[in-house]
């Protein structure tokens, strides 16, 4: 890829860009910041890692929109990160409001790109940037599940003490406390969880994924999770870059798959060089698909 720009060098922006600097998943790459030193500074700081890691990628700091003529991808991580106590839906009226404001720039510099939206609540912000930039859905989609599913297969590594390595998961629906862990997914080398663990440890496990982000916010008081949604934003770019056609779930635009219409959320996506190709539509349980209408609905009621 020639050129992504990451609009919003805060704690997530700046760790993805280390990584996509250092994986080299494009030739330039460019942080834009509000404030003009602030953000060349980081993309020094950064760049000056490149004979130590021995990484061509270009990396750019600017203040000034019109620097991100032509990206292939833009990420969007600007706005305000949740304080201890607050959820992801609180933040929905400040970051709507960020994220409207370079809607604009995103059509008028970069009108071929593909967005990757990462700013909470990102599937009402994903929505909002496909709504704002009436490109088509597959160009826009947002981080969520492939993070959520990380925490999940983590705690059942630390649970089982078998290799990380081994172990799928997958998560579905809005990246909020309703979000739905499919434990019946969830595999250690293809065999299903629940031949290692019980009901009732799986449960707690479910509800650890659920409260994850809000857990590590609450341990580090002054910021959310910046290492874990840097990873993962990296792992979605390395997929597109890489045309890999991986299965991740991602926050994708829904036109009737799952039932629902209108409305952006988690769901498992094939993620290709045109970005997300298509939504891949699972047979989910009675119970299954009671928890992601639950979900959807309160994604739906934020979007209104
Ligand atoms: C989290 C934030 C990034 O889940 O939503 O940590």
């Amino acid at each position: 890829m020639k050129k992504i720009t990451i609009v919003g060098p805060g704690r997530v922006g700046e760790s993805t860009a280390q990584i996509i600097a250092k994986s080299e998943l494009c030739r330039e790459l460019v942080l834009l910041g509000r404030h003009e030193g602030k953000t060349k500074g980081i993309a020094l700081d950064i760049q000056e890692t490149a004979p130590v890691f021995g990484f061509d990628t270009r990396v750019v700091g600017d203040a000034d929109p019109a620097a991100m003529t032509d990206s292939d991808l833009v990420i969007f991580t600007a706005g305000l990160p949740r304080k201890p106590g607050m959820s992801r839906n609180d933040l929905v009226d400040s970051n709507i409001t960020v994220l409207s404001s370079v809607v604009d720039d995103i059509k008028r510099y970069a009108p071929d790109a593909m967005l990757l939206i990462v700013t909470n609540p990102v599937d009402i912000l994903t929505y909002h940037a496909w709504r704002g930039t009436g490109f088509p859905r597959q160009r826009v989609f947002g981080l969520s599940g492939v993070l959520d599913a990380a925490r999940m297969a983590s705690f059942i590594a630390l649970e089982t003490g078998y290799s990380v390595k081994d172990i799928t998961t997958l998560v579905i629906g809005g990246h909020g406390d309703a979000m739905v862990p499919l434990a019946r997914y969830a595999c250690i080398n293809g065999i299903p969880i629940d031949q290692f663990l019980d009901a009732a440890t799986i449960e707690r496990l479910i509800e650890h994924t659920r409260k994850g982000g809000a857990e590590i916010l609450a341990l580090k008081e002054t910021s959310s999770a910046y290492d874990s949604p840097a990873a993962s934003i990296a792992i979605m770019v390395d997929a597109v870059v890489r045309n890999r056609r991986r299965i991740l779930p991602c926050v994708a635009i829904l036109d009737g798959e799952y039932g629902e219409k209108d409305i952006a959320m988690g769901v498992p996506v094939v993620l290709t060089s045109q970005g997300a190709e298509h939504v891949v539509e699972l047979p989910l349980t009675e119970n299954e698909i009671a928890a992601l209408f639950s979900s959807a609905q309160q994604v739906r009621a934020h979007i209104k």
